[in-house]
């Protein structure tokens, strides 16, 4: 009997998202599985759209980007071949994504591109995929992306084999309302991937003291976030993230993702804190800043940014969906 598939042209929309606790070094290169878990909040403002077809007839994959650096291509189509190879379809596809913010500065492009990718792409086949699933695929893309595909605020657990490490949404985006201003200080793409950057996390002599207290980080922080603890949760996810680039700048070679403006925003807000200000910053694997803060204090933070010369760009983000399809299609 033919199995006929209705390959059919779909969109999805994919949101970045900001690491509480990061992902930082992986015990399996291929199949992205992490050292550690990690928590993060989806990000309303920041997002992918991706369209997906399968054309018969089409002689290679078609990918449209942004900006269409061989290597990123190369990865979407090493993503569309792992699909196919679960839906046995054939075909070469069409696919156009788009994100409305600049890639690869540190924003997290690969976690929204490949949650966009994956969901779309799995309708584009009529694959019909459970949220774990998805979330284990998408992982296959880049890593974060498995935590881009459930909603609100993410967990996502280490796991042992290729089954058994996914994302899963902790608490829903209404939650709580924080809100992550995220403060651009440079467009420019960053030198350094984060993909050679988890491999040389190994070689910090810090990294074994940070896998030694990270599960307990891990439960802390859901704590936090379930009493809405601001200010603890604050102090940890800060410390969090210095403690990330204390792994970068030790690693052989040392990677340097902050800018002097980097450094430049850092100390004020740590300034500000100390005559009373409640906001936390958090930074990836890039030179733009993260920060968290309570929503009902955003004015009196924006007042404080709008004026600062280091700050290109201020993107305010709520709380986010997750991945989900939508019927505006980009070609
Ligand atoms: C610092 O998910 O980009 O943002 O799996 O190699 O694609 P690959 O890495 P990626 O790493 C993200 C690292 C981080 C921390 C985090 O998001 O948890």
């Amino acid at each position: 009997m033919k199995v006929i598939i209705n390959l059919m042209k779909i969109t999805a929309i994919a949101p970045a998202n900001i690491a509480f606790i990061k992902y930082w070094g992986k015990k399996d290169e291929k199949l992205h599985l992490p050292m550690n878990g990690s928590i993060s909040m989806n990000l309303d403002s920041l997002y992918t759209t991706t369209t997906v077809e399968f054309i018969p007839g089409l002689k290679n994959d078609q990918i449209i980007l942004d900006n269409n650096s061989e290597i990123a291509v190369n990865r979407m189509i090493t993503h569309l071949d792992i699909m196919r190879k679960i839906s046995s379809v054939n075909n070469k596809a069409k696919v156009v994504s788009k994100n409305n913010f600049p890639a690869a500065t540190g924003l997290a492009s690969s976690a929204s591109g490949f949650a966009a990718l994956t969901l779309a792409t799995s309708h584009a086949l009529g694959l019909n995929l459970s949220q774990k699933e998805l979330s284990i695929i998408a992982r296959l893309g880049s890593g974060s992306a498995s935590r881009s595909i459930p909603d609100g605020f993410v967990e996502w657990f280490e796991g042992e084999s290729n089954e058994t490490s996914f994302a899963q949404s902790i608490f829903p985006r209404s939650y709580w309302e924080i809100v992550d201003i995220v403060l651009i200080v440079s467009e420019k793409e960053k030198d350094i991937l984060s993909e050679g950057g988890h491999q040389l996390a190994f070689t910090s002599p810090f990294y074994s003291t940070r896998l030694k207290y990270i599960d307990n980080k891990i439960t802390k922080i859901k704590n936090l976030i379930k009493k809405r603890d601001f200010y603890h949760f604050g102090q940890l996810i800060e410390a969090e993230a210095l403690e990330l680039h204390a792994i970068t700048l030790t690693s052989t070679l040392s990677l340097i993702y902050w800018l002097p403006e980097t450094l430049t925003i850092i100390k004020l807000i740590q300034k500000w804190r100390n005559q009373g200000l409640s906001a936390y910053f958090t930074i990836d694997a890039g030179s733009n800043i993260h920060l968290i803060a309570e929503k009902k204090n955003i004015k009196t933070i924006i007042n404080k940014l709008k004026n600062l010369k280091e700050i290109k760009k201020i993107i305010i983000n709520n709380p986010g969906k997750g991945a989900r399809l939508s019927n505006k299609h980009l070609f």
